[in-house]
């Protein structure tokens, strides 16, 4: 992303605030950036934080930093309060700036998953509604579905443990297959394998796996002409 935006806008210095609570993706994000050549015109400055602890420290401070690009991707399941984490980073924005979401679509296998076990699994639906929050903010955005999928049919091979470990991330559960309760673990292979989820192709099941990207921009921003 950062040499997309470099090749766009070559010559212009950028400040990357990375906001990230796990130390050890920190740490992989350091070792990448260090590895890569090129990336002299961009300061970095690495906050160990979840977005709720940024916002805190935000709010303590003087400045009044604006970002013409934030980016949301695949973390807002993380997230407690989704509407207050909205509104927060949408404040952000400078007058033309853009924040982008991206999340599993309510059209994947997994938002089926989801909708039926969110009482029996950690999982919960609340980000299939980000758009619905966006609206009553009266936040101004474009929403988009991408289309793709995943090879699961390692999940159905005995043994397998590529397999296991698949089905551990599908349903966020630790070692699924030998801690969930028989009836919950033989419902949700089942459901996996049935076209609310997948779909069989060249006898693989491929689980529909569409993202939803959404592109918020600031309340303020002049019309487009
Ligand atoms: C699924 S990963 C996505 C990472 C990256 N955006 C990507 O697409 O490769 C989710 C990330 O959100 C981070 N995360 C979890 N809770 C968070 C929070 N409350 N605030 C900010 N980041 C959080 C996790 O540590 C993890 O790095």
């Amino acid at each position: 992303m950062l040499s997309k935006i470099h090749d766009r806008y070559p010559g212009v210095s950028i400040n990357n605030t990375i906001v990230e609570p796990n130390p050890e993706q920190l740490l992989r994000y350091k070792e990448r950036v260090a590895k890569t050549p090129g990336l002299d015109h961009i300061t970095f400055h690495w906050n160990k934080k979840t977005s709720t602890e940024f916002e805190v420290q935000v709010k303590g401070e003087k400045y009044d930093t604006k970002y013409d690009f934030i980016h949301m991707i695949q973390m807002l399941y993380y997230v407690e309060d989704i509407p207050a984490t909205l509104k927060f980073f949408t404040s952000l924005l400078s007058a033309e700036g853009k924040l982008l979401i991206i999340l599993v679509a309510g059209t994947s296998g997994w938002s089926t998953l989801w909708k039926k076990y969110s009482s029996r699994l950690p999982l919960n639906d609340r980000c299939l509604y980000i758009t619905e929050m966006l609206s009553s903010m009266g936040a101004k955005y474009q929403s988009y579905d991408l289309q793709t999928v995943m090879d699961i049919s390692e999940c159905f091979v005995e043994g397998n443990r590529n397999g296991e470990l698949l089905l551990d991330f599908l349903t966020e559960i630790c070692d699924f297959k030998k801690n969930a309760p028989a009836d919950l673990r033989d419902a949700v292979m089942e459901d996996l394998k049935s076209s609310g989820c997948s779909s069989i192709r060249d006898g693989k099941v491929i689980v529909h796996n569409n993202v939803r990207v959404i592109v918020v921009e600031n309340k303020e921003a002049s019309p487009q002409p």
